[in-house]
C-alpha cells in the first residue's frame, strides 16, 4: 500500500489539480539539493550520503569540494560490508537518519550497493561487497534504519555502474543472466526487504541504453517485477534525454537544470511521444514522496557522543585480521614501535560526493599512547599525503623497529590513490610502503602490519610479518577503534566481503576494465570475486569471508529440515567458542549446485549469521533457504528457475574454510535452458555473443560528436581542441581544488563530463538548442 497520511489529499488528486507547467516543473530539482514546491507538495532537501551526512553550507557541488555541516563520519561501506552485521548496519542507518532529520533533510542519498566487479574500482570504498546477497542484505538493513526515523533512503547507483572511468557515458555490456544474478540481485533484495523511498539511476549506459531511459530497468524490472513504489531520481547530471526518461520511469532530474528540458517535455507531450499518464504517474510519485517527507515527526536533538561511540564500534567490527601468529592482541606491557604517518593523519574516508566533515577525528597514535605511554615510540615512516618515504624515513623506521619488542606498522593507500571519479590502474601500495614492510620486518619480525584503505592491495610480502590487519577506512573513530582491536579490548570481528587476489592480472574482469572510453564488456560473466576463484581454482591471497579471531570456533555437522525435495529448508548447526575469550563467529552458508542445471559457479553465498559467543559457549544457529537459494536466471524464459537435482549445502567460516556440508535433492523445473559454457573465465567473441544472444556490439566511435561526447573527446578535432581548451580553463578556474586527492578526481571529472552535462550545469546559459548547434559546427569542421 502506498503511504497515505489520513489528513492529506490523495497524491493523485493533488496531481490532478496541477497545471501542466507545474507538473513539468516538479520533474526537475529546484536547485542542487532541493526539489520544487507545487500546490499541495512542499519541496525538500536530498543530500549525501552513504556513511555520513554531507549537507553543504554555502556553495554546492557533487564531488565533496565545498564544506558541509559537521556530521558523524561512519566507516564507508567497504568496512561496513566487512562487519557482516545487519543489526549494526541498521543502528548506523538510524543514526544517519537522525542526523539528516535534525538538519531537515528529506532524503539521504545512500546506501550505494554496486558490485565490486574489479578491486581497482575507484569507488569500491563506497560499496559493500563483490557478492550481491551480502550487498543486498547490508543495504536493506541500512535503509530500514534510515527510514525508521522518517527520512527517505536512496539505493544507488542503479545499475551496472562498476567503474569510475568514463562513468558518465560508458556502456556496460552485460548478458542477462549475469545482469540478474550478479548486478541486480542486491538491488532486488534491498527493494523487497526495505521498501526504499527512492532509487538513483546511474550515469552509465547498460546494453546500449542510458539507465535513466530504460523502461525495462526502471519500470518493468524495478517497479513491476520487484514492486518498488517510490521515486527514481537521476544521478547528478546523469540526464541524457528527459522526455525519454519520464516515459521510462525516471521521476526526478537532479540537480535542477533551470528549466533546460521543460520545453522538450512539453513538446513530447504535444507530439504524443510522452503520454500524460506517464507524466502524471511521475508527478504522483513525487507528490507522495513530498508527503512522506512532510509527515516526519519533529527531529530529536542528535547525540553526537553516542554516534561517535557507534562509529568506533563499527570500525572495530570492520577490521579483518588476515594473519596472526599470536602477536595480536598486543601484550599490555610491551615496548611498541608505532610506525606510519597514518597513525597521526589517518586515512579514514574517501574523496568525492561521500566526503563528510567529521564532528571529531580520533587517531591511533593518541589512542595507543594513552595505553602505552613512554613505552611507545612513534616514527612517521612516510609522508601521509603522498605515501613517499625518504631514505632517512626508512632508516628511522628501521631503528625504531630494532629497539622495540613489537612493531605496529600502518601503511595503505594515500588519499590520492583512490577516489570517486577515477579507477586505480593497479593494486599496488606505494612502493615505499612495500619497502617499509621489508625493512621493518628485517629488523623485527614481531611486526603487525595494519592496512588503511578502501580496497584490496597486492601483498607480495604477506607471509613475512607476524600479523596483518585490514582496517579499511575506519571513519572518524577509526583511530581509537584500531587501538581497541590491537590491544584486544575488542575482537577483530570483520570478515572479508571481497576477495584479495594475488595479482589483479589473474582476474577475468581485468580483460576489460576501464579500458575503452565508450564501452566495457563484462566478458567474465559470473566470474566475479570468489565465484571466479572457486570455480576456476585460482587461489586468492585472502579469500572471501576470511577473517581470524582472537578466539576459536568449532562447528557441528549441519542438519537440514523441511519437506523432502522442497526448496524451503532450515539449515542448523551448533557453534561453540572453544577459546578462552568472547568473540563473534560469522557462519556462512554456501550452495554448491554441482552438475545440476546450467553451468553455475562452484558455490554461492545464500545465508549468513554473525553470532556473539562467550568463551566456552555453544549456540544453535538456524539459517533459512528458499527457492531463490537454488535458482538461476534463465535468460531465454526471462525467469528465475530451479533445476531439479542434488545440491550441496555448505557451512563455513570463510568461502575456503568449509566446516560441514550435506546434500539435498530438490524437485524443480525439468527444463532449464542451457547457459553458455565458456572454455576460459573470460568469454571469447563467439562465447560472449552467445551469452548476449546477439553480436557483441561495436563500441561507439568518438566521432561524430553528440550530446554524450565528453570534454576530452573534443580533442579529436582541431576545432574541438580549441573548445576543449576553453572549457577546461573555465571549469578548472571555478572548481580547481588545491589538494592532491581532489585534483585527480576533478581532472577526471572535467575530462569526462558529457556535453549535455555542461548544458545542464550551465543554469540556462547553454540551451539544448545552442548545444546542438555547437555540436553541428564541431562536426562540420572535422580536421584533426
Ligand atoms: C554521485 C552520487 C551522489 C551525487 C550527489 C554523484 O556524483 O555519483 O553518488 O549522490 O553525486 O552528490
Amino acid at each position: 500500500m502506498p503511504f497515505q497520511p489520513q489528513d492529506l489529499l490523495p497524491a493523485e488528486e493533488i496531481t490532478g489539480r496541477l497545471s501542466r507547467t507545474d507538473k513539468i516543473r516538479l520533474l526537475s530539482g529546484k536547485d542542487f539539493w532541493n526539489t520544487e514546491s507545487v500546490d499541495g507538495a512542499t519541496g525538500f532537501m536530498l543530500t549525501d550520503g552513504p556513511h555520513g551526512l554531507r549537507k553543504q553550507i554555502g556553495s554546492a557541488d557533487h564531488v565533496g569540494l565545498a564544506d558541509s555541516v559537521p556530521a558523524t563520519c561512519f566507516p564507508p561501506a567497504a568496512g561496513l560490508g566487512a562487519t557482516w552485521n545487519v543489526d549494526l548496519l541498521h543502528d548506523i542507518g538510524v543514526a544517519l537518519g537522525r542526523e539528516a532529520a535534525a538538519q531537515d533533510v528529506g532524503v539521504l542519498l545512500g546506501p550505494g550497493l554496486n558490485i565490486k566487479r574489479h578491486p581497482a574500482g575507484g569507488r569500491n570504498f563506497e560499496y559493500f561487497s563483490e557478492d550481491p546477497f551480502l550487498s543486498g542484505k547490508a543495504a536493506a538493513a541500512m535503509v530500514r534504519g534510515i527510514q525508521s526515523v522518517g527520512v527517505g533512503a536512496c539505493l544507488k547507483h542503479f545499475a551496472a555502474n562498476n567503474q569510475e572511468s568514463n562513468r558518465m557515458r560508458v556502456d556496460s555490456i552485460v548478458d542477462e543472466r549475469t545482469l540478474h544474478e550478479i548486478y541486480l540481485t542486491g538491488f532486488e533484495i534491498a527493494v523487497k526487504e526495505s521498501a526504499p523511498w527512492t532509487v538513483m539511476h546511474s550515469y552509465n549506459k547498460l546494453n546500449g541504453e542510458h539507465t535513466g531511459e530504460s523502461y525495462r530497468l526502471l519500470t518493468e524490472i524495478l517497479r513491476h517485477t520487484w514492486g518498488f513504489d517510490g521515486v527514481v531520481m537521476s544521478d547528478w547530471l546523469a540526464t541524457a534525454n528527459r522526455p525519454h526518461g519520464v516515459q521510462a520511469g525516471s521521476d526526478l532530474e537532479m540537480p535542477g537544470s533551470n528549466g533546460l528540458w521543460d520545453s522538450r517535455v512539453a513538446q513530447a507531450l504535444d507530439a504524443g511521444t510522452l503520454s500524460e499518464a506517464d507524466l502524471d504517474a511521475a508527478v504522483t510519485r513525487l507528490v507522495t514522496l513530498a508527503q512522506k517527507v512532510a509527515a516526519r515527526p519533529t527531529a530529536a536533538p542528535v547525540d553526537f557522543e553516542a554516534h561517535h561511540a557507534l562509529a568506533r564500534r563499527a570500525a572495530a567490527e570492520a577490521s579483518v585480521l588476515l594473519t596472526n601468529d599470536g602477536l595480536l592482541p598486543l601484550a599490555a606491557d610491551a615496548r611498541v614501535a608505532l610506525i606510519g604517518a597514518f597513525a597521526q593523519t589517518p586515512r579514514y574516508q574517501g574523496a568525492g560526493s561521500s566526503l563528510v566533515h567529521p564532528t571529531r577525528l580520533d587517531n591511533a597514535l593518541d589512542a595507543l599512547r594513552a595505553q602505552y605511554g613512554d613505552r611507545l615510540t612513534y616514527v612517521p615512516g612516510y609522508d601521509a599525503a603522498t605515501g613517499d618515504a625518504t631514505a632517512e624515513d626508512i632508516a628511522a623506521a628501521r631503528r625504531a623497529a630494532r629497539e622495540a619488542e613489537v612493531v605496529v606498522l600502518l601503511i595503505g593507500l594515500p588519499a590520492s590513490y583512490e577516489s570517486e571519479g577515477f579507477d586505480r590502474t593497479d593494486l599496488r601500495l606505494p612502493p615505499s610502503h612495500d619497502a617499509l614492510v621489508e625493512a621493518v620486518v628485517d629488523e623485527n619480525p614481531r611486526t603487525a602490519v595494519v592496512l588503511m584503505g578502501g580496497a584490496p592491495v597486492e601483498m607480495p610480502w604477506s607471509d613475512r610479518p607476524a600479523a596483518i590487519l585490514e582496517a579499511y577506512l575506519g571513519g572518524q573513530a577509526g583511530g581509537s577503534a584500531l587501538a581497541d582491536v590491537l590491544t584486544g579490548v575488542v575482537e577483530p570481528d570483520g570478515r572479508l566481503a571481497e576477495s584479495f587476489p594475488v595479482s589483479m592480472l589473474e582476474l577475468p574482469a581485468n580483460a576489460d576494465f576501464a579500458s575503452h572510453p565508450t564501452q566495457v564488456a563484462y566478458r567474465e560473466g559470473l566470474n566475479v570475486g570468489y565465484r571466479f576463484h572457486d570455480t576456476w581454482q585460482v587461489a586468492p591471497r585472502f579469500c572471501f569471508g576470511h577473517g581470524l579471531s582472537y578466539t576459536r570456533f568449532e562447528v557441528s555437522p549441519l542438519s537440514v529440515a523441511g519437506d523432502e525435495h522442497a526448496t524451503d529448508r532450515q539449515v542448523s548447526v551448533q557453534v561453540t567458542n572453544v577459546g578462552d575469550r568472547a568473540g563473534a563467529c560469522v557462519l556462512q552458508l554456501y550452495v554448491h549446485a554441482g552438475a545440476t542445471g546450467p553451468a553455475t559457479p562452484e558455490q554461492e553465498l545464500k545465508g549468513y549469521a554473525k553470532v556473539q559467543l562467550a568463551a566456552g559457549e555453544t549456540r544453535e544457529v538456524s539459517l533459512s533457504l528458499d527457492a531463490r537459494s537454488f535458482a538461476t536466471y534463465d535468460a531465454t524464459d526471462e525467469a528465475w528457475v530451479v533445476a531439479s537435482g542434488t545440491y550441496e549445502i555448505r557451512i563455513g567460516l570463510s568461502s575456503r574454510d568449509i566446516r560441514s556440508s550435506a546434500s539435498v535433492d530438490i524437485h524443480g523445473a525439468d527444463i532449464v535452458h542451457p547457459a553458455t559454457v565458456t572454455r576460459q573465465p573470460v568469454a571469447d567473441d563467439q562465447e560472449f555473443a552467445a551469452m548476449l544472444g546477439r553480436a557483441v556490439p561495436v563500441p561507439k566511435a568518438l566521432l561524430p560528436f553528440d550530446e554524450d561526447s565528453t570534454v576530452s573527446d573534443l580533442q579529436q578535432t582541431w576545432l574541438g581542441q580549441k573548445v576543449h581548451g576553453a572549457l577546461v580553463g573555465q571549469v578548472t578556474k571555478r572548481m580547481a581544488p588545491d589538494d592532491d586527492a581532489n585534483s585527480g578526481m576533478m581532472a577526471a571529472m572535467i575530462k569526462e563530463l558529457p556535453l549535455r552535462g555542461i548544458a545542464a550545469a550551465s543554469g540556462g546559459k547553454l540551451s539544448l538548442a545552442a548545444l546542438d548547434r555547437l555540436i553541428g559546427v564541431l562536426n562540420t569542421i572535422r580536421r584533426r
